[in-house]
């Protein structure tokens, strides 16, 4: 598997520049998309996006932009700007900002422009968890709803918990991009994620990209560990 077809997306999560520069050369040769979140870009901002995006392969810049339509619009050319592949908005935003985020991912982009995804329901929220924002729904139903409405306003994809995969995948149809966190192989701690499942089975169910962070980065050997998930993937096959 070379990093231009690896389906694994290693979360950079962490404040300490050289630890993620650094991690990010460590795990090149195995990742295929290195993911630039809140906490790093909060410390470092868009330099470390360039830098980043320098060592390669491909960067998630994981923002979740979430604002009036034009604000969206003008940050997301910036984050298109920037080089990164792929970016993300919160689908809660509703229509008109999915469709303004599209609109300046095109505009910022030199190149093709990046794909641009919707975060469902954030995969540390369960049925309780949206109850208590007063939202009566089981995730899944909702998931697949925001999921509808961000292919109908022009996205690329969603970010959703595997479990909810094949019914996006049934309600989105073969070219949507399905991007998955909340992974965890069978060796490693669950953390703060509860809605889980390991990575074959997220592969199974029908996510393109899996989004993995503390059981890589925090492992004694990130590499092995990053080789780890691979194998396991694979062994599906
Ligand atoms: O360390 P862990 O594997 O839990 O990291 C998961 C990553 O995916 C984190 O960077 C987190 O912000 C992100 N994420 C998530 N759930 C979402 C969207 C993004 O866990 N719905």
């Amino acid at each position: 598997m070379t990093p231009a077809t690896s389906p694994l997306c290693v979360a950079l999560d962490g404040t300490d520049r050289h630890w993620i520069e650094s991690m990010a050369a460590t795990l090149v040769h195995s990742a295929g998309w290195l993911k630039v979140g809140l906490e790093a870009f909060t410390a470092h901002g868009p330099d470390l996006v360039r830098r980043v995006v320098e060592v390669g392969p491909r960067v998630f810049l994981d923002l979740k932009l979430h604002d009036i339509p034009n604000t969206v619009r003008r940050a997301a050319a910036n984050c298109a700007a920037l080089g990164a592949q792929m970016f993300n908005v919160h689908a809660s935003g509703g229509s008109a900002m999915l469709r303004a985020a599209v609109e300046g991912a095109r505009e910022g982009a030199e190149g093709p422009p990046p794909k641009v995804i919707a975060v469902t329901v954030l995969t540390s929220l369960d049925a309780d968890g949206l109850a208590e924002l007063g939202m009566d729904w089981q995730p899944e139903e909702l998931v697949v709803h925001w999921a509808r409405m961000a292919r109908d306003c022009g996205l690329d994809g969603v970010v959703a918990s595997a479990r909810e995969a094949a019914a996006i995948r049934r309600a989105c149809g073969p070219d949507f991009l399905i991007v998955t966190p909340g992974i965890r192989p069978a060796w490693a701690a669950t953390d703060d994620q509860r809605r889980i499942v390991t990575p074959a089975e997220a592969v199974e169910r029908g996510a393109d990209i899996l989004v993995v962070g503390r059981p890589i980065t925090r492992a004694d050997d990130p590499a092995a560990a990053a080789a780890g998930v691979l194998e396991e993937i694979a062994g599906r096959n």
